[in-house]
């Protein structure tokens, strides 16, 4: 009956999207949005137990399309710039908390989650902070304090906190933020202290970027958590900021490295995920946008603590992307008009395709998305012969989407190794083999197949093995 009641609501919401769109579209001059499916991305990321995010900018909920979208389309809010210390705490002593009290309000409004963003962080500092001299136990004392302070105030409210951001070099050594160079590592087992002490229920994360796939910076982090956790340091969760690259999204690995860090019993969480082109779009570009989006969901809905995927903007007119990627930009699910892009339908597909429910079409109130998923695979992963030391195994991928050059990935079990391979070309990294296109069969048509097969030695792999194509997790078939 509530679940009746919610979606007729969200029904009335979603035409007051599509009618205020359209007034937006006459003041401004471009076409109406089309609808976004229905029931919708937050409906059917609820039918899987997962939560679905975006960036809120504050300001811009006046905007009633930008906060009809907001609304109806996701589950949990992260303020974009209006929960950071130097929005929170301009000067010392005086706190501003309209911005993050609007949006924890609008989140109660619309029974969403909130997820807090971001309590230390060496950008995004008050002046005070950034340019003043302080004793080391004066510092110790002013970041724990303002942790203290922030998450008492949003107790039973937000969620979820990153507690520290963007702690690592690239190299995988602690930054020399201002913090660790008065303090040292133990800053951030002391913010994690004090954020447990204001809210026993909040769950504590730290977030970084770069980090989405195996390397010496998520190594970094996987090495600081991992003791942290062994030290009995209260922390629950690792984000993973996912600021990606239209062609350069890798689905596989990063399910492997959500993997590892779920395997130390965290949660894990992809938090601020947008995939950026070179400017100017086009639908090839949208298209590949799409693939990208749709191999990352797919990568935290195949790991069972990761808990919900964030999108770190509505729209490509909302976006941060731009003021500092010169010539980059579309980065996020809805365009610049505020209609939806084929990324939004990869989220909505993902969704879908890890169990959520995408709708009855005899149901008036949940009738489903009429479209049929496109970019799909199916992969059947047979094993013909196999012996002590090795098998015999062929491959075949049916795709939804027409390629020109592909490139698939699968795991073999530990200590078996890729002996030889037919059509395609093989490579192998620990226990991940890349198979890639041979110069005579990159081209498949929509609804075509790939087939390759290859002989392994030192065991055998094994039949149904997942495979994943262009990063994205292909179905058994
Ligand atoms: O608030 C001032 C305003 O008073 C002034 O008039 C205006 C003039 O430029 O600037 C405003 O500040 C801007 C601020 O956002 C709030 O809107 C800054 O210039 C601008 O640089 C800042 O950008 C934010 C950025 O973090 C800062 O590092 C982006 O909106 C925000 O999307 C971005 O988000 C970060 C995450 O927090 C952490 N991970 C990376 C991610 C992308 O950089």
């Amino acid at each position: 009956m509530r679940q009746h009641r919610v979606r007729t609501v969200r029904r009335l919401a979603r035409a007051a999207v599509a009618a205020s769109a359209a007034a937006a579209a006459l003041t401004f001059g471009f076409s109406a949005p089309s609808q976004a499916a229905d029931p919708s991305l937050r409906e059917v990321a609820e039918s899987t137990g997962r939560f679905i995010g975006t960036a809120v900018n504050d300001g811009l909920l006046s905007n009633g399309t930008y906060s009809d979208i907001v609304s109806t389309e996701f589950d949990s809010v992260t303020a974009e710039n209006a929960m950071k210390w130097e929005a929170v705490e301009p000067q010392r002593g005086q706190f501003n908390w309209a911005g993050g009290d609007r949006l924890v309000q609008f989140a109660q409004a619309n029974d969403q989650l909130v997820y807090g963003h971001t309590l230390v962080w060496h950008s995004q500092m008050p002046g005070w902070l950034q340019n003043g001299s302080f004793s080391n136990s004066e510092l110790r004392t002013i970041v724990t304090d303002h942790v203290t302070t922030q998450v008492s105030r949003y107790k039973d409210k937000v969620q979820r906190w990153d507690v520290v951001n963007e702690a690592f070099n690239e190299d995988g050594s602690l930054r020399q933020s201002k913090f660790y160079q008065q303090l040292g590592a133990s800053y951030i087992a002391d913010s994690f202290r004090a954020a447990r002490a204001a809210d026993p229920d909040a769950k504590l994360f730290i977030n970084d970027y770069n980090t989405e796939t195996a390397n010496a910076k998520s190594d970094g982090l996987y090495r600081l958590v991992r003791d942290l956790k062994a030290q009995g340091v209260p922390i629950d969760g690792v984000g993973f900021q996912n600021h990606l690259i239209v062609g350069q999204v890798n689905g596989q690995a990063i399910r492997q490295n959500l993997q590892r860090f779920a395997d130390l019993g965290l949660e894990v969480a992809v938090t601020e995920l947008d995939i950026r082109m070179r400017m100017p779009s086009d639908s090839s570009k949208l298209q590949q946008q799409a693939r990208d989006y749709r191999a990352v969901a797919d990568a935290c809905l195949a790991v069972s603590r990761c808990s919900g995927i964030t999108v770190w903007g509505v729209s490509d007119r909302d976006s941060w992307v731009p003021d500092v990627f010169d010539g980059e930009g579309a980065a996020c699910p809805w365009d610049e008009n505020y209609r939806p892009k084929p990324a939004y339908d990869a989220l909505r597909d993902a969704f879908v395709a890890a169990g959520g429910d995408p709708g009855d079409p005899d149901d008036p109130d949940n009738p489903g998305d009429p479209d049929p998923p496109t970019g799909d695979c199916s992969a059947a992963f047979t094993v013909s012969n196999r012996w002590d030391t090795g098998s015999v195994v062929s491959v075949t991928i049916r795709t939804g989407q027409a390629l020109n050059g592909w490139r698939a990935q699968f795991d073999l079990p530990a200590g078996v190794n890729l002996a030889n391979g037919w059509n395609g070309a093989f490579s192998q990294s620990g226990r991940t083999v890349t198979v890639s296109n041979a110069a005579y069969n990159g081209t498949v048509s929509a609804g075509g197949t790939i087939s390759f097969g290859f002989q392994t030695s030192g065991g055998a792999a094994q039949d149904g093995t997942r495979v994943s194509l262009g990063g994205q997790e292909c179905a058994a078939g």
